[in-house]
């Protein structure tokens, strides 16, 4: 039967729309209540949405009962603080499922590439309905960082990089593509998360917002990429070797 999803996906697997006046928003992100939760890169996580409001951000189907990534349920302390940012998520009127907030130290080229992964938003959803892909909605202004995506793990021409002032607004099939971000800066970066259901709701407010499917890129050094991958290669065989297992099966967690 297969899953609801937006044609605006099919080509590249995300699009970019319209920013966002990021500037006339209080800064809400320094007045929520962060976790540790280890994902890509030195990260904590402040939950707006939970799987049952608790202030946590385990997957969904980790839970008892297990669920998918939707019917997200408000975490009191941190709405209370955070009106505009849960508005914000609430905008496309789509269900939402996970929605935090990341703080993300400054991370180097090579660490991004070993910190991409492909997301898990779909276990547990039932075919027939909307497919779940990911907002990001960039808070902190960060024009040198970006949203790295490949379609392929390890195959830089299937590269593309988005760059991430305040109020970049980027939405990621996140169990298509391969992601991570690059922050090259010297103080943390926050973002909004959402996961939303694919469907008339979320078409329609893309198509409200100037979609862009396929952004220009500044080409990197080859020498540049090439030292990365090798570092990342190293690192990977270490990690397999100290795990006992073939590099292959290892990846940094959603
Ligand atoms: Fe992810």
């Amino acid at each position: 039967m297969g899953y609801v999803t937006l044609p605006v996906f099919e080509e590249t697997g995300y699009v970019v729309l319209d920013p966002y006046d990021q500037s006339r928003d209080p800064q809400e992100w320094l007045d929520i209540e962060f976790v540790d939760w280890k994902s890509s890169g030195e990260t904590r996580f402040a939950p707006l949405a939970s799987a049952y409001g608790d202030l946590e951000c385990n997957g969904f189907w980790h839970h008892n009962p297990p669920k998918t990534d939707k019917d997200g349920v408000w975490v009191e302390q941190n709405i209370a603080v955070a009106p505009r940012l849960k508005a914000r998520a609430e905008e496309p009127g789509a269900n939402i499922g996970r929605c935090r907030v990341i703080e993300l130290q400054p991370t180097a080229y090579a660490e991004t590439l070993y910190n991409l992964h492909i997301d898990d938003n779909n276990r547990l959803n039932p075919e027939g309905t909307g497919w779940i892909v990911r907002g990001f909605f960039n808070l902190t202004d960060n024009p040198d960082s970006f949203m790295v995506l490949r379609e392929d793990r390890d195959d830089p021409s299937t590269e593309t990089r988005i760059p991430l002032p305040a109020g970049a607004q980027v939405i990621v099939d996140t169990q298509r593509l391969w992601h991570a971000v690059w922050h090259p800066g010297s103080e943390p970066r926050y973002c909004l998360i959402t996961s939303w259901e694919s469907g008339p709701e979320l078409g329609a407010y893309i198509a409200s917002r100037n979609p862009v499917t396929r952004i220009a890129q500044e080409p990197l050094d080859p020498a540049f990429v090439q030292s990365a991958t090798d570092e990342v290669a190293a690192r990977r065989a270490a990690r397999a070797a100290a795990l006992g297992k073939p590099a292959v099966d290892v990846m940094s967690e959603a």
